[in-house]
């Protein structure tokens, strides 16, 4: 029923999409995935034994082993994961490999999905798509606060510099790139809260699902 819908949140990185997309599973009822933590565990495990994240063999070989165990392991959100995340991210036999678990994750009840390519690849006919967009400079603050608050003495620019490198990566690829589907709604958060981002969210999921 329309009540237990897919929806689909994508955009580059810290636009706001996991703090949105787990307020919006809340809000409905449904559940929350983080798509990215799939990439994230892949990069981590590829790291931690100590092969090359930009050898195919190496990350299908993890992609192909990968148990909910990895998806909370320490270090996934660590600096040098975001970067073999998205370079495991561009090889076809990764994403292939971590399909089914995402769409078998809302088939039921229902979901909501953050990543790059939810919209475009793995629900194409989600009923509600989210592109949620935020400049370059307000993205790697977000992020630089958060590595602050985290403990972690990092320069601004350092991470405005990793963060524009992974977002013309994922951009780039062939393999599922990440762009706004024909059909998603573009949600700018640039001057927006997570509040007012929720807000101007909710109305959009409104609109699309009937819901008055
Ligand atoms: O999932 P994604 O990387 O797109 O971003 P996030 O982890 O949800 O958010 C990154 C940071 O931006 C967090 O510290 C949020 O509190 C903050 N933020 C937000 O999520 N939404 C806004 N509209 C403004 C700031
Ligand atoms: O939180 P942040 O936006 O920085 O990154 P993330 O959502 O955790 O994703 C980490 C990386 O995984 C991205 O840079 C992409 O390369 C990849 N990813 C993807 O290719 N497709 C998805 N659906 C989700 C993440």
């Amino acid at each position: 029923p329309a009540t237990r819908p897919i929806i689909a949140v994508d955009g580059p990185a810290a636009a706001g999409k996991g703090t949105l997309a787990r307020r919006l599973a809340t809000e409905l009822g449904v559940p929350y995935l983080d798509t990215g933590l799939l990439y994230r565990a892949v990069g981590r495990r590829v790291l931690d034994s100590g092969a090359d994240p930009a050898d195919p063999a190496a990350a299908e070989a993890v992609a192909r082993a990968l148990t909910a165990e990895d998806l909370v392991r320490p270090g996934l959100r660590a600096p040098d994961t975001d970067g073999a995340a998205s370079r495991v991210a561009a090889m076809p036999a990764v994403r292939a490999l971590l399909l089914d678990f995402q769409r078998n994750f809302g088939r039921d009840h229902g979901a909501v999905l953050d990543g790059r390519d939810i919209g475009t690849v793995v629900f194409p006919a989600a009923p509600v798509k989210l592109y949620v967009t935020a400049s370059a400079e307000a993205r790697a603050h977000r992020r630089w606060l958060e590595r602050q608050s985290r403990g972690e003495s990092v320069a601004l620019e350092a991470v405005a510099a990793e963060m524009a490198a992974r977002d013309a990566r994922d951009a780039g690829r062939d393999a599922a790139p990440m762009k706004p589907a024909e059909d998603a709604v573009l949600l700018d958060t640039t001057t927006l809260d997570a509040e007012a981002a929720f807000a101007a969210a909710m109305a959009v999921v409104r609109a699309k699902l009937n819901l008055g």
